[in-house]
């Protein structure tokens, strides 16, 4: 279902397309999205809990007769060339997230020819809520339909993820491109990033909403911080392995291995891994609540995720933990947390329905009270994920 702004965004990026090429495009769609609990759990081959919004990246595509790509960014207003046998990277970064999955189905042996893109989207850029992923999902949805590759929706996701390992360089795991693919309106993805299994977990309360919290802020430490906490998850496991070989990643980990033989070796690792482990347990609980009604417990288990982000993980920054601190003995706030890598965007609020403007407007006057700054409200409705919107081939 779209949006009257998603409608117009269409609208613009078809209009764009159409009057630089001179020709009808293919349009598809990809949200944003959002997770509820299960952070920092997925490239650990644990379970995450995400699903997309209706905010989205929409791309205009078309063939052309030679080897080029042609890029344009509407909201940017900046274009780039390249060609399908040379893949530079870019200064403007947006185009690293279109080339790298190019550069992806080539070396998977897909045979491409080249396109013109022309992109746009609603999705709030820096505010952790996947843009990249969405137009890295995209672009790989679109060159799927326009080559006729036969790309399953995992085959997509996998795709685009690789794309952000290998071409932008942040060893993300599957959860952004996964929700992005695979959402479905009024329900979350409960994925299993050890065998991509899902299953989905309806989540249609009428007397609550998800609103988001932009802290307005992105710590420049961010990317390289999220590769560190990759290799000291590594570093935990390793430590285990030595006793306990058949452990391969956190999801096999328990408090008690990780008591006996990481504690004693590294504090630092010792706590990353002490809360991965206990991140897995709690979305495990956390979707018994759900499955029960109880939402009440699912909110107080949000505020552990975002204590254990805070104090063991510590990829939050002090402009999140005012907004979780400001609604944590708030009634009208089931729960709330950090969302998403750290170091800045969203916090992801539980809220009641018939509240939300009153905790909208307190959040609001407090947090630039403290800060300074002007945090953005979102309120995320749940959507379907990656689609064809337009294709009159
Ligand atoms: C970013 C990454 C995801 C995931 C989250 C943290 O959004 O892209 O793969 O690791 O951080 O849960």
């Amino acid at each position: 279902m779209s949006t009257t702004t998603t409608i117009s965004l269409q609208g613009m990026v078809y209009e764009k397309y159409a009057a630089l090429y001179g020709a009808t495009p293919l349009l598809v769609w990809s949200p944003g999205r959002v997770n509820l609990i299960g952070e920092h759990t997925d490239y650990n081959r644990g379970l995450v809990l995400p699903a997309a919004i209706d905010k989205h990246i929409i791309v205009a595509i078309g063939k052309r007769a030679d080897s080029a790509i042609q890029l344009y960014a509407l909201d940017q207003g900046e274009s780039f060339q390249a060609n399908l046998g040379a893949l530079g990277r870019s200064p403007l970064l947006w185009p690293d997230y279109i080339m790298g999955v190019v550069q992806q189905l080539q070396r998977q042996d897909h045979h491409l020819g080249g396109f013109n893109l022309v992109f746009g989207g609603d999705i709030p850029q820096g505010a952790g809520l996947s843009s990249s992923a969405a137009l890295e999902c995209a672009t790989a949805f679109a060159l799927n339909e326009l080559f006729h590759l036969g790309l399953s929706r995992l085959d997509i996701a996998l795709s685009a993820q690789k794309a952000e390992n290998e071409f932008v360089g942040v060893k993300c795991g599957l959860m952004d491109q996964f929700a992005s693919v695979f959402g479905q309106e009024q329900r979350l993805i409960k994925l299993d990033c050890a065998d991509f299994s899902y299953e989905y977990i309806p989540f249609n309360n009428p007397d609550l909403c998800i609103v988001l919290f932009d802290t307005q802020v992105k710590h420049s430490l961010a990317s390289s911080a999220y590769n560190e906490r990759r290799e000291q998850c590594e570093r935990g496991v390793a430590l285990i392995q030595r006793h306990h070989p058949h452990v391969k990643s956190l999801r096999d980990a328990t408090i008690r291995q990780l008591d006996e033989h990481v504690k004693p070796a590294d504090a630092t690792v010792y706590n990353r891994c002490h809360y991965v482990v206990s991140e897995i347990k709690r979305l495990q609980d956390g979707c018994d609540d759900l499955k029960k009604d109880d939402f009440a417990t699912f909110g107080k288990r949000m505020f552990e995720t975002h204590d254990g982000l805070q104090h063991l993980y510590e990829v939050s920054c002090h402009e999140l933990d005012i907004l979780v601190d400001l609604v944590r003995n708030n009634d009208a706030v089931l729960g709330a947390r950090m969302m998403g890598g750290g170091f800045g965007g969203c916090t992801i609020n539980l809220v009641k329905v018939d509240q939300v403007q009153r905790v909208v407007d307190t959040v609001t006057a407090a947090y630039h009270e403290k800060t300074g700054r002007d945090t953005q409200a979102y309120i995320a409705h749940i959507s379907a994920g990656t689609d064809v919107i337009l294709n009159e081939d």
